[in-house]
């Protein structure tokens, strides 16, 4: 079905009969997976997508399985129209858009759990997060089949564990990582934002600025971690955030670090009254 130029495919059939398509006149074939309420964050994976291979598919599916109970999954935002149209003008050739049933027919009985790198950080404050994440990533990188498929830094550990899930697998799919998209102030782009009020819409900065200080100061102290993380766990408490975690972790492997010996990633998931937010940035020793 055509919606102006972009393809939706609903079925796994009408999507595998696309790609097919493509890659049988040597088309090269960019996925980038969205939960929806698409912002800038999700275009720039479009956007590497185009760079990268000729067809981009897009695919829109709030995934049930990543979200525990008590979390956001029936309020989740919706809106399939705004969605196409910013995906249009991204340059994305096709959206997939599965219904729930599609992705998991009754009888569905596998889940795909990543060790390691899920463990820990998002992995301890929401339990079986990552195996809905990994297993809804498996689902969607072998029904498109395709070359290489966009994630962003900005949910790290994520990205990560869809890193180990494609080696320990051997799916056949290149994944790229993209610079998380933040607004003027620093606040990465996040579809949850919407849920600020305009309070604590002018308090969600902080998170950003608590990273970027304290990552000046890793630099400068490479032996002072957990000096730092307490003073930065302190700063997001006084601006009004419940802190989660603050962690330093090896950039690659995600392995706690007492000091800053190597290429890392500093990662925070904070509470700001009903929104949860995490961020992360890149830290090198100097
Ligand atoms: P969602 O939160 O919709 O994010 C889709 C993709 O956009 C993810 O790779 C995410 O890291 C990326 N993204 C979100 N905000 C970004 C920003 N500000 N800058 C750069 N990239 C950003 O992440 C998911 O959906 C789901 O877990 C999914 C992978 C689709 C599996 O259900």
């Amino acid at each position: 079905m055509a919606t102006g130029d972009i393809e939706v495919a609903r079925s796994v059939s009408a999507l595998r009969q696309a790609v097919a398509s493509w890659r049988a006149r040597r088309e090269r074939v960019g996925l980038v997976p969205t939960m929806g309420a698409i912002h800038d964050g999700h275009l720039a994976l479009v956007r590497a997508a185009r760079g990268g291979c000729e067809r981009v598919v897009a695919s829109l599916f709030v995934n049930p399985t990543q979200f525990a109970p008590t979390e956001d999954f029936a309020a989740y935002p919706r809106n399939e129209t705004a969605d196409l149209a910013a995906f249009q003008r991204a340059g994305a050739d096709l959206v997939f858009i599965p219904t729930v049933a599609e992705m998991y027919p009754p009888g569905f009985a596998t889940s795909v759990l990543v060790g390691g790198v899920s463990e820990g950080l998002d992995g301890a404050f929401r339990p079986g997060h990552f195996t809905g994440v990994a297993t809804v990533v498996a689902k969607l990188l072998l029904q498109s089949l395709s070359d290489a498929a966009y994630f962003g830094e900005k949910d790290y550990q994520q990205l990560m564990v869809v890193r180990r899930l494609v080696r320990d697998l051997d799916i056949p799919v290149r994944i790229e990582g993209v610079a998380t998209v933040r607004e003027p102030d620093g606040l990465a782009l996040s579809s949850r934002n919407a849920y600020l009020s305009s309070a604590e819409r002018r308090i969600a900065p902080l998170l950003y600025r608590v990273l970027c200080d304290s990552a000046a100061a890793l630099a400068q102290d490479p032996d002072a971690v957990s000096g730092t993380l307490e003073r930065g766990i302190a700063a997001l408490q006084a601006g009004g955030f419940v802190v989660d975690y603050l962690e330093l972790r090896g950039a690659s492997d995600l392995a706690p670090m007492l000091l800053l010996a190597g290429p890392a990633r500093l990662l925070a998931a904070v509470h700001l009254g009903r929104t949860r937010l995490i961020d992360n940035i890149a830290v090198a020793p100097i």
